[in-house]
């Protein structure tokens, strides 16, 4: 029998059971859900296996607490019988898609199948996509998309675009109401990669994970350039290059084990605070180390992630974009128990300048933040915006501003410790007490100031310096004049810019002090549609 083109298969028994019995239509359905878990079939399989994948129900048994995932939509197939697919069928149309629990919270997700078609996206397959996206949204829970395909079903024309498109309008109208995490799970092309995109993070597995928009062939067609899928697209790629991927991992299961990590920091909802998670950390616990490990010659360099690490929970900090615009680091971690978003300049990569990639990196987390009710701690150390002429032609000013714009417009609590030089507009842009921050504190080694030393020297003393007859004393004496001047946190500290200097070994009781002192901090920005963020 045919039906819209499509070869429907008898529902054959060789069991000998009587297919009218309630034993035989138990095993019709034992069948023909059997048939949609088979996916693509077991050379199809073999193939996954072949290229170090799993299939999509092996990822989503890993996702998922165990026993706790519900398919739904396994039985749908494919409309279309174009192409020769009217003799296919395939329950489930390289879609798999359900609920679950991680850590018994509730998560949507849907994973492609590329032993069906090349995990392709039929119209179908996007009508259940659909389905888990506006479930997550009405009963209000994170959704996860693990993606594993070759973008729209060419087969299907146009149908398969408008589904794309259902999509994209679904992780728009999400954004900012629960969290959406894509992972990369092998190759993603076309349609594939703007629905992550649109996300709130991306993960690619190492070596397996691929994300482009043409892939290599069309671009050798169409410019003759030549390059491989990995390099194109690969992991490394978006994690070090383009910034597209927040985290890249080694392995599916870890990867997997990193996504439910992150969950573990979110709030279901916007309209939910983040879990509490007592780690047994004692929130008073001091950091002798602090003394030694940030110096206090600002030109010398240190990692930012320890000071991180010291002042959180147990030293767990989940860095986001750990390989991509290095000179800040950003990531959840939790102090008290409740979690927090900490961005922090890193002198040791770029001296910690804010460049286009910081800025936009930096910004992107702020504002996710902001969304989740997640509290800002920043640690600011910056010598200031990175100038040069590839800067300014990247259009710093935009991307710099983007960063402004984020923490001025955050209202969840926002928290600031200056560790050392914070210097010009990149003073200000770190959570300065200018921009709304309701708690800023620095160390007695913060040199808060329009610029360093040695520069305003050079600027306000230029003729003094050019007329002295021993020039080289006559600039150190100015430069030391200056740094007495201004070179230290008391200026601020006298304006109420800074709200105290403290001790360093005590920044984690005070900042857990803050947070606890604004945990009902409520804030609400001008009515408005929406802002216009220079984009
Ligand atoms: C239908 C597809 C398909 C697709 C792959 N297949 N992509 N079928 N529609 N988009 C099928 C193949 O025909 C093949 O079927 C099977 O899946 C496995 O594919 P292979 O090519 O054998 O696998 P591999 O060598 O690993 O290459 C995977 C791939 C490649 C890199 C994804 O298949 C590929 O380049 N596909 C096309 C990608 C693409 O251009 N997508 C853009 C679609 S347009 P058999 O039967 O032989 O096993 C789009 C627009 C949306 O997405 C725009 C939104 C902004």
């Amino acid at each position: 029998m045919a039906t819209s083109g499509i070869e429907i298969q008898p529902s054959t028994d060789d069991s000998g059971v009587d297919p009218r019995t309630i034993e035989g239509k138990l095993a019709e359905l034992e069948r023909r859900k059997a048939e949609s878990r088979a996916g693509g079939g077991e050379k199809a399989v073999a193939r996954q296996r072949e290229r170090g994948k799993l299939t999509a129900h092996e990822r989503l048994e890993i996702l998922f607490d165990d026993g706790t995932f519900e398919e739904i939509d396994a039985l749908v197939t494919h409309r279309t019988s174009r192409f020769g697919l009217g003799k296919q069928r395939h329950p489930g149309d390289a879609m798999v898609t359900g609920h679950g629990e991680i850590d018994g919270r509730l998560t949507f997700a849907y994973a492609q199948d590329f032993t069906v078609l090349g995990g392709s996206l039929s119209e179908v397959a996007a009508e259940k996509v659909v389905k888990v996206q506006d479930l997550s949204m009405k009963v209000g829970a994170p959704i996860i998309a693990l993606n594993d395909g070759g973008g729209a079903r060419i087969q299907e024309g146009v149908a398969s675009l408008r589904g794309y498109g259902d999509l994209f309008l679904r992780n728009t109208l999400a954004s900012g109401v629960v969290p959406q995490i894509g992972v990369s799970m092998g190759p993603n092309a076309g349609g594939g990669v703007y629905s992550p995109a649109i996300m709130d993070f991306i993960f690619m597995v190492d070596g397996i994970g691929q994300m482009y928009i043409t892939g290599p062939d069309v671009i050798r067609a169409v410019s003759g350039e030549e390059v491989t899928h990995e390099d194109l697209g690969g992991a490394r790629t978006h994690a070090s290059k383009s910034g597209v991927a927040h985290f890249v991992i080694g392995g599916e299961e870890a990867t997997i084990e990193t996504v439910r990590t992150l969950l573990s920091y979110l709030p279901a909802t916007n309209m939910e605070d983040p879990p509490y998670l007592d780690l047994g950390d004692d929130p008073e616990r001091r950091n002798d180390d602090f003394l030694n490990l940030v110096p206090v010659d600002s030109m010398q360099a240190y990692d930012v992630r320890d000071v991180i690490r010291g002042i959180v929970d147990n030293g767990e900090f989940l860095e986001v974009h750990a390989q991509w615009a290095r000179n800040i680091s950003v990531g959840f971690g939790r102090m008290g128990g409740h979690t927090v978003g900490l961005v922090g300049n890193a002198p040791d990569a770029l001296a910690g300048v804010l460049d286009i990639d910081a800025s936009r990196k930096a910004a992107r987390f702020v504002r996710f933040c902001d969304c989740f009710n997640i509290p800002l701690v920043t640690l600011v150390d910056v010598p200031g915006f990175l100038p040069g002429t590839q800067q300014e032609y990247g259009g710093i000013i935009t991307h710099g501003a983007k960063l402004l714009y984020a923490y001025a417009e955050a209202t969840v609590p926002k928290i600031s410790v200056t560790l050392r030089k914070a210097y010009g507009g990149a003073h200000i842009v770190m959570s300065s007490k200018y921009l709304g921050s309701d708690v800023n504190l620095a160390w007695p080694t913060a040199e808060i100031a329009v610029m360093g030393a040695e520069g305003a020297v050079n600027v306000i003393h230029r003729r003094a310096i050019a007329e002295a007859d021993d020039v080289d004393s006559t600039r150190a004496r100015l430069i030391a004049e200056f740094e007495a001047e201004f070179s230290n946190p008391y200026q601020a500290a006298q304006l109420g810019y800074v709200d105290d200097v403290v001790d360093p070994r005590d920044t984690r009781r005070r900042v857990i002090t803050a947070l606890r002192m604004l945990a009902r901090k409520s804030e609400s920005l001008p009515p408005k549609k929406h802002g216009n963020i220079p984009l």
